[in-house]
This record gives structure tokens, sequence and C-alpha cells, in this order.
């Protein structure tokens, strides 16, 4: 496990996080397709901090809505369905909510797709109705990685992205 972790040069975390939302907007312009726009946000976000060791999308599927579908993403191979209600991306998809883990191994039902994962965020991704299409986890390999700054950056640009 690494140290905590530090965002070196000048900028701090909010200041990286509005420097990748005009970016990823400005790439996106004209854009409407979904998948496209999901692999544009993976690779743009996994690639901006040095923590993040797996960044993608669980989308909505189904019969009834009822499980998570591995979407776009950047890491090593990830678990390819998950239950609603199930791990951390199960449950910010069947609550709604932003859920932010210091620690998953304090988590009980954490799916451990990447033994390196230590801390992670998953964020619901809602279209234009609010209604939940997919989930956005990040997941570190450092303790603690994610806070309201992460929530906050990220629930803005996924409303500006998908809930257009
Ligand atoms: N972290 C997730 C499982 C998916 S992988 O980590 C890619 C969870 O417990 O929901």
């Amino acid at each position: 496990m690494r140290a905590p972790v530090v965002i070196t040069g000048n900028e701090s975390k909010a200041e990286i996080y509005q420097r990748l939302e005009k970016e990823i907007l400005a790439v996106l312009d004209g854009e409407p397709h979904l998948i496209s726009r999901m692999a544009t946000i993976a690779c743009l976000l996994h690639d901006a901090f040095e923590h993040h060791i797996w960044t993608g999308f669980y989308m909505v599927d189904g019969e009834n809505g009822d499980e998570l579908v591995v979407g776009p993403y950047q890491g090593t191979l990830g678990c390819l369905r998950i239950p609603l209600g199930k791990g951390v991306c199960g449950a910010a998809a069947q609550e709604g909510m932003t859920q932010i883990v210091k620690n998953v191994h304090d988590f009980s039902g954490h799916i451990a797709c990447d033994a390196r994962s230590v801390s992670e965020i998953v964020v619901p991704v809602f279209d234009k109705d609010r209604k939940l299409i997919a989930v956005l986890d990040i997941d570190s390999d450092v303790e603690g990685s994610f806070d309201e700054v992460d929530k906050q950056a990220l629930e803005n640009l996924l409303a500006k992205v998908f809930a257009v």
C-alpha cells in the first residue's frame, strides 16, 4: 500500500477537477453517443490522478434494471456484472447516492476485482429525467483518497455530461 496521496505541482485537487471538467466538456462537444462519452471520461479521469487504479462505469442492465454490467473503463479486468445492492457500486445504484469508502476492507460485501484497491468512490449517473443509467466507480491504491471535493466535482461533471 502506498503512502497517503499527495497532489504534487501547483494545482489543488479542486483545480485539477476544474481543468478536467473543461477539457472533458470540450472533447465531448457535439458527441452524443453514450459509450463514447463514458469512455472519454474514464480515460481522462484515470490519467489525471496517479492513485486511480480503476476508473470506469457500470451501466444499469438486467430485465428489471436490477443488475449493473461493466461499461467503458481503464484498469485491470473488472467483474462483468454486479447485482443491485451488492458491493459499493450496487449500494450507490440502489440508494442513488454517492458512496465514499476510505478503506474497502472495512466495507462488508466489497467486491474485490483488483487486490490493490484500498479506497473508492462510486457516483450514481442520472439522465435528464433523473433516471439512474449507470454508476462511475473509481478505485485507489491509497487509503482515504476520496472526500467531499471528489464527490462535488464528480457529481457536477456527470450532471453536465449525462443529465442534459
Ligand atoms: N469496487 C466495486 C467492484 C467493482 S471493481 O472494483 C472494478 C464494488 O465493490 O462495488
